[in-house]
């Protein structure tokens, strides 16, 4: 069956829906998400969402720790457009229902995190994205003219590559008209034919053993692209959050927010010695990358585990209050965060690069945008700052929109676009197979392409990785599709770019760190 729509967007967490919201102005919207509205990684934030709210900040100093954090490796322009953008999107969350905390004052009830130089961060108690994905829910539900495809699975966007006729960074001109689409109720394939699509398809963390990320997050949207000759970078830029709390065997780590260190939080060894001062001034509040690799270096150096957050010197009915979500989480699992020390360890969390776009959300395949953690905007550079994510996805979303808006009325629909061709392949899936690759991909990955890396270690990574990409496609032309086949499919394309990409760069800059050259190259 094929269906049209003037606006595709493919994922419903925070960019999605905001861009659907918008787009519904302007023609008739379908967006679609692999399973239900709500399953996101948006609704796993907790830290908050930053933008400069009141003096003594302004926007310089936002923009200045954004570029640190980055490691000098970020689009200034980008930066730019985001933080100053930030008082507007938020604006435009406040409108869609979302209830950020207040003080007694009527005033926002700001927090820090790692790396902000001041108070930024807009929170709901420590679950602001669950706040955030449910308020955005609740509209789009109510909104009459966005249709809502749940457990609808994006397999390959429809493109058709004009050869000869070439654009910027050598990239054929290539167009977008939609996605191929698993029903997986049905377990039929549908056309959506769209004039211009999102993807908003979120992050890559299953490609690991831990992640905070959940299940959905297998790095679809960036794969797609890939395989439609999109522009791919910066994906050597793999964010390991410090602190998500060590218990073994549970996925998605549960996470411990950096806000909790920005409260008064203090890292220690698990002889209960404070040890960040050793590696940066700034202590358990520098950015990320700094922490995380201290972390990893103390454990790896004492040969433990994990190492321990402790808040217990903060007063216990005002951590209680903040932090709900986390307090009842840790005594869940019999630790009084008030009285005892946190166990935590670093784990996978983000993705600064992605699919490239512009500064209105175009990406190099036209009709074609990209938003949120799927898409590579430069604002994150390196490394990124705390909380500035679910910011970028909404200044994104917006700028997306206000393009395609002007565009639509001078496109049309492809209707010579083919269904799609499952001629031979019978095959039922063989799920162990595919359960096992998978297991194999994300042991490859934690093993080789963690968080300290080296030539050796990444070449190591890829002729593995080969082996099972071999096997995969040969038994995807003869498998009937599946959600599983296509993941893995996916997981193993991301982890191909993010080992490529990392061999590529001859220097340790801020997320990448290679034994093999640890310096940062100076003229970047
Ligand atoms: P997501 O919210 O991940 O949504 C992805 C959507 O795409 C889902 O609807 C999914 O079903 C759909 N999808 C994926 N593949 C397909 C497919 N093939 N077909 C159909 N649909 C598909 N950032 C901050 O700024 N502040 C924070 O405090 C913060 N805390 C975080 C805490 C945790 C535990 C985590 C995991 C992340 C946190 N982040 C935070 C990062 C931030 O939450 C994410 O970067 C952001 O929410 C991503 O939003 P998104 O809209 O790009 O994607
Ligand atoms: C956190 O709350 O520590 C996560 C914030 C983020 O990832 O931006």
């Amino acid at each position: 069956m094929t269906r049209k729509y003037d606006f595709l967007v493919i994922g419903s967490g925070i960019a999605g829906i905001t861009y659907a919201l918008k787009a519904a102005k302007f023609g008739k919207v379908a967006i679609l998400c692999k399973t239900t509205l709500d399953e996101s990684n948006t609704s796993f934030a907790q830290g908050g969402i930053a933008t400069v709210m009141y003096e003594p900040d302004n926007f310089e100093k936002h923009i200045k720790d954004t570029l640190i954090a980055g490691d000098g490796h970020c689009n200034f322009a980008a930066v730019d457009k985001v933080i100053r953008e930030a008082p507007a999107a938020i604006e435009d969350l406040l409108h869609f229902g979302v209830n950020f905390d207040k003080q007694k004052n009527g005033q926002f009830d700001l927090h820090r995190e790692g790396g902000h130089s001041e108070f930024r961060i807009l929170h709901h108690k420590d679950n602001t994205g669950f706040e955030i994905q449910e308020s955005l829910v609740r509209e789009i539900k109510a909104h009459p003219e966005i249709d809502v495809f749940e457990y609808h699975f994006a397999i390959e966007i429809l493109t058709q590559h004009h050869l000869g006729e070439w654009v910027t960074h050598h990239t054929p001109n290539i167009e977008c008209y939609g996605a191929y689409v698993l029903n997986q109720r049905t377990n039929h394939i549908h056309t959506f034919l769209s004039k211009v699509a999102l993807l908003a398809t979120g992050g890559i963390g299953n490609v690991y053993l831990t992640t905070t990320n959940p299940g959905i997050a297998t790095g679809d949207g960036i794969a797609m692209a890939h395989r439609a000759r999109a522009i791919v970078k910066d994906m050597e830029f793999v964010q390991f959050h410090p602190t998500a709390l060590y218990h073994p065997g549970e996925k998605p780590n549960f996470l411990i927010t950096e806000a909790i260190r920005g409260y008064g939080a203090v890292l220690r060894t698990v002889d209960g010695k404070e040890f960040m001062h050793k590696y940066d001034e700034r202590g358990s509040l520098a950015p990320r990358d700094i922490v995380a690799r201290a972390i990893d270096n103390e454990m790896k150096i004492r040969g433990d585990n994990f190492v321990y957050l402790d808040v217990t010197h903060k007063d216990a009915p005002t951590t209680k209050k903040e932090y709900p979500t986390i307090y009842k989480k840790c005594l869940e699992l019999g630790i009084d965060i008030t009285k005892e020390f946190i166990p935590v360890t670093p784990t996978q969390h983000y993705l600064c690069g992605g699919i490239e776009v512009d500064l209105n959300g175009k990406t190099s395949i036209n009709r074609l945008y990209a938003a949120g953690e799927c898409s590579c905007t430069g604002l994150h550079g390196a490394n990124r700052l705390a909380s500035n994510s679910l910011l970028e996805a909404v200044v994104y979303a917006n700028a997306a929109v206000t393009d395609a808006a002007e565009l639509i009325q001078y496109l049309t629909f492809n209707d010579k676009i083919p269904e799609w061709n499952d001629e031979g392949t019978s095959l039922p899936e063989e799920m162990v197979l595919i359960t096992q690759s998978f297991r194999e991909v994300e042991q490859i990955m934690s093993t080789y392409v963690g968080i300290v890396r080296s030539n050796l270690r990444l070449k190591r990574a890829l002729s593995r990785l080969e082996i099972i990409y071999r096997e995969t496609e040969n038994l995807f032309e003869r498998s009937v599709v599946s959600r599983e086949i296509c993941e893995l499919r996916n997981v193993i394309s991301v982890s191909y770019l993010i080992i490529k990409q990392a061999l590529a760069r001859k220097e340790s800059r801020g997320l990448h760190y290679t034994m093999d050259y640890p310096k940062k190259m100076i003229n970047d």
